[in-house]
């Protein structure tokens, strides 16, 4: 028999899969930052109005901390890319080994972008009427400096955006008075400490347009009790409908419990069914590994996850509790990047369509290890809104079941377009990711 643990009328908890841990359990896994939300409503405004859009542009995009691009993106000094979010754009650019700026893509003279595409440059020069500034956004050269007699350099410098780094991950802040990364972060990198995603490489990268307002997609990924209905297939192997909403200052996570059965699964499965689902194995084919006698799928996941992850931490793999080699920890970083962690290469990110409200696009990075040097970052392959995520093989099995994801975020987007009911009503408890994600946006869009 599998792994039940809703025994008799007894919810389990994550704490009870926690106990059976062979390892320490990190603190910060093994401590609860559970949210107090006396609320459940959430205006359908958010989701279908140009008016919130627009305000989400003023008050949100230009004022927090959003994840750009990796650093391996841009390893080499004038490496640049260019950013978009919701209409407007910024460069990101290495201006030295050790420094990236960024600046708003926009010529001082009469507003050209700077840059239309990613590359590398040892300058800047706008491509209207060839006007050039240093990396470093010193202006370099005007063309026809006698039609510029009133201009003084300093005030043709490239306003320089905030930049900071984080594990690998370069973000940018539009607001000159944003407090550092390190702050916004908050305890984050500690809990990826040892997760270590700054040695990781991006193995894919693959952009899908959605017919839907951002939020929506970011909201399939920030709960998984929708399993049951979405993703029948992996209910014997994850207990969802247990799974724990840990809330902070700027990031929220949710853990599911994985080879364990939950409340959702109706029926008791064997350990070889659970294991048959986790491998994503056809009837007729055989388990290519087998537990060994009295190994549990839990155990045999572990054991086995250990082994192959010893080839990118050694030993160190050791102090890894089982939890880390098995469990899902899906991160949020508001507002809208979704890293997982532990064992999990997936990085989500989510932001507008251009400047559309109603349609958006999804990434999907796989952040690998690596031995010996580092390998180059695969380029970005870019999905129409037609086209499946199981298209690109670099995805594995994910790629359906994101398939079966995204094919309900338009369909929400069409039902609220059609709703005469004002909101939607969240869950008591595995719902609060989202509820933590709305009161933060509403501080960022209630803010002067
Ligand atoms: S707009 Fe850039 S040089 Fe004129
Ligand atoms: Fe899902």
């Amino acid at each position: 028999m599998g792994e039940r643990l809703d025994v008799g009328d007894r919810l389990v908890t994550y704490e009870d899969v926690l106990a059976t841990d062979t390892r320490k359990v990190p603190q910060h896994i093994l401590e609860e930052s559970r949210g107090q939300f006396d609320w459940s409503e959430v205006s359908i405004d958010k989701y279908i109005s140009r008016d919130w859009h627009e305000r989400e542009k003023d008050k949100l995009w230009k004022r927090v901390w959003q994840f750009v691009c990796r650093e391996e993106h841009i390893p080499e000094v004038g490496d640049h890319i260019v950013y978009q979010i919701a209409g407007m754009s910024y460069l990101v650019i290495r201006s030295a080994p050790d420094e990236i700026r960024a600046y708003p893509n926009a010529c001082p003279h009469r507003g050209r972008q700077l840059k239309d595409f990613a590359g590398r440059c040892t300058e800047i020069r706008c491509r209207f009427h060839g006007i050039a500034w240093d990396l470093n956004g010193e202006l370099k050269q005007i063309p026809a400096p006698w039609e510029f007699p009133h201009v003084d350099g300093d005030d043709f410098r490239l306003h320089q955006v905030s930049v900071g780094t984080w594990a690998g991950f370069v973000f940018i802040n539009p607001d000159p008075h944003a407090e550092p990364l390190e702050e916004f972060l908050g305890e984050l990198p500690e809990h990826f400490a040892k997760w270590d995603m700054a040695n990781r490489y991006v193995e894919a990268h693959v952009s899908k347009v959605l017919r839907c307002n951002w939020k929506i997609a970011q909201e399939a990924f920030m709960e998984c009790w929708h399993a049951a209905a979405t993703h029948p297939q992996t209910v014997p192997y994850a207990a969802f409908g247990v799974c724990r909403v840990d809330v902070y200052d700027n990031f929220a996570r949710l853990i599911t419990p994985s080879e364990v059965v939950g409340p959702m699964m109706p029926w008791d499965p064997t350990t070889e069914e659970m294991l048959r689902a986790t491998m994503d194995i056809r009837e007729d084919e055989e388990l290519p590994l087998k537990p060994e006698p009295g190994e549990t799928a839990r155990s045999f996941i572990v054991r086995t996850t250990r082994e192959k992850w010893r080839e990118f931490f050694g030993d160190r793999i050791e102090e890894w509790a089982d939890c880390e080699l098995v469990d899902n920890f899906t991160y949020t970083v508001f507002p809208n990047m979704m890293p997982w962690g532990g064992v999990h290469k997936l990085c989500y990110r989510f932001r507008p369509n251009g400047d559309d409200h109603r349609s958006c696009i999804m990434e999907v990075f796989t952040l690998a290890p690596f031995t010996g040097e580092r390998p180059p970052p695969a380029a970005e392959i870019k999905l129409g809104a037609d086209d499946p995520w199981s298209s690109v093989p670099a995805l594995g099995i994910i790629g359906n079941v994101l398939d079966q994801d995204t094919a309900n975020v338009e369909k929400v987007q069409y039902g609220l377009e059609s709703a005469t009911k004002q909101t939607v009503t969240l869950a008591a408890y595995q719902e609060d990711g989202l509820k933590w994600m709305h009161e933060r946006m509403n501080q960022y869009l209630e803010a002067e």
